[in-house]
């Protein structure tokens, strides 16, 4: 009764990664399980699409600088917001998010960057192969939780994570094309 915190406290792990609480959702175990390792693949590589983002934000140069600068971090942001909507979901559904970066690292299906700089278009090429990599799976995965019954992971995974990623594809695809700014 000292007023003094308690420091330096460890405590063994209460309940392990890939279990599930039940919660009375009107799902079954398999379908919130199922859902919950999907959620996890989406969540470990929208967080390397984050990184991704801030990265490039950092090493941008060139005459596009500002504009590509602004824009990337615009992306991350909106990439953050979807990490979190995702890691939410699981624990929502019983599971548990993966979070630590290292242990994402282990799941992730994005390749790991340079740890130098690119030349610009080879950093957009690979955000954009990043977003691809992460709709492929996003759209798999939605269709599959559906037929399982689980339509809120279904509308997460389309009307958040499909939905941002496509618009997000488009403003960067579009800064690839080779177009006079001058002369036509
Ligand atoms: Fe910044």
């Amino acid at each position: 009764m000292s007023g003094q915190p308690l420091l330096h406290q460890r405590g063994h792990q209460v309940r392990a990664f890939g279990t599930l609480n039940q919660f009375p959702l009107g799902l079954s175990h398999d379908a919130r399980m199922y859902s919950c390792q999907r959620l996890n693949q989406a969540l470990a590589d929208t967080q390397f699409l984050y990184a991704l983002y801030k990265k490039h934000h950092w090493l941008m140069r060139g005459a596009t600088f500002y504009q590509l600068h602004l824009l990337l971090d615009t992306h991350a942001e909106q990439q953050l917001a979807l990490v979190d909507a995702l890691a939410e979901r699981v624990q929502s559904l019983g599971g548990v998010a993966v979070g630590d970066p290292r242990h994402a690292a282990e799941i992730t299906t994005i390749p790991r960057p340079p740890d130098g700089i690119e030349e610009v278009p080879a950093m957009l090429s690979r955000l954009l192969e990043a977003h691809e990599t992460i709709l492929v799976d996003a759209h798999d995965a939605a269709a599959r939780v559906a037929t399982l019954g689980d339509d809120g992971t279904n509308d997460l995974l389309v009307s958040q994570v499909i939905r941002t990623g496509e618009a997000q594809t488009w403003f960067l695809a579009e800064h690839l094309v080779d177009t006079p700014l001058v002369r036509s």
